[in-house]
């Protein structure tokens, strides 16, 4: 799986955020690059507060029907909270979401996690990364807010992000971090990142697709619905392709 590729040819990547076979079907047909099986579904699907309740079981039968609906997509499963916790745990978890059709999993944190990165690596599989706000720290409302905005904060992101390089990671997703760091860290690893709220220089772009349908009438700064202007999922689905593409999205109106 060459992710790195798309960055040496200097093409953006998308990723959207599916749960199901019928709308993998849909984003696959469309050309998305990556699905992303987050564990968000404890948001829009299970309509929790936060993603803490997600389980395995969970996140094996969402894996299982998206990879049911994709043929040419590359597919991406978020390790829930409590799932890595030593590297045994996590090997045994992620060789699960393989097995059930992933063929990345994705976890949150960086330095903490040395070990279960590293046992990954070395039984060759792949893992996508997850730094700036992780979703499954959050205990209370105030928590959701923009990472990395002072010096320290900042360059722990850059450290954590330059190690999961160093441990094999074949990229890595930024949250909710200000562009000039998305910039930053962008330049410096030779593995892409995909964006959510973290500036137009990421090497991609990632959005949940009920977001940016507009489904939870929920739209942080970094959101943008394709679906007001386009008649159908396909064609807004398609539109998010091409502005990511073309970078005209995000601009600076969805960044920090
Ligand atoms: O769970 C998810 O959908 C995610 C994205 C927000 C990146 O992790």
């Amino acid at each position: 799986m060459n992710l790195k590729a798309f960055k040496e040819r200097g093409e953006k990547i998308t990723c959207l955020s599916v749960y199901d076979a019928s709308f993998a079907r849909i984003f696959d047909i469309c050309g998305v690059d990556i699905i992303l099986v987050g564990d968000s579904l404890g948001n829009v699907i299970q309509g929790g507060e936060n993603t803490l309740g997600v389980s395995m079981n969970d996140m094996l039968y969402h894996t299982k029907a998206v990879a049911k609906g994709v043929q040419n997509v590359i597919l991406i499963a978020d390790m829930p909270f409590q799932s890595y916790t030593t590297p045994e745990q996590t090997l045994k978890n992620a060789q699960r979401l393989i097995q059930a059709g992933a063929h990345m999993v994705k976890f949150e944190g960086g330095r903490e996690h040395e070990d279960s990165f590293k046992i990954l690596q070395h039984n060759h599989i792949s893992v996508c990364g997850h730094l700036g706000l992780e979703p499954q720290s959050i205990r209370c409302p105030s928590d959701y807010k923009v990472q990395g905005r002072d010096k320290d904060t900042a360059q722990k992101i850059i450290d954590d992000a330059k190690m999961l390089e160093t441990w094999g990671v074949d990229a890595i997703v930024l949250e909710c971090i200000p562009a000039t760091l998305g910039k930053k860290i962008s330049q410096i690893l030779r593995i892409p990142t995909i964006g959510i709220g973290a500036g137009a220089s990421c090497d991609g772009q990632v959005l949940v697709s009920y977001d940016m349908l507009g489904i939870t009438g929920h739209t942080p700064k970094f959101v943008k619905n394709f679906l007001l202007d386009n008649d159908d999922i396909q064609s807004a689905v398609k539109a998010f392709i091409q502005a990511v593409k073309n970078k005209s999205f995000p601009t600076n109106k969805h960044s920090y």
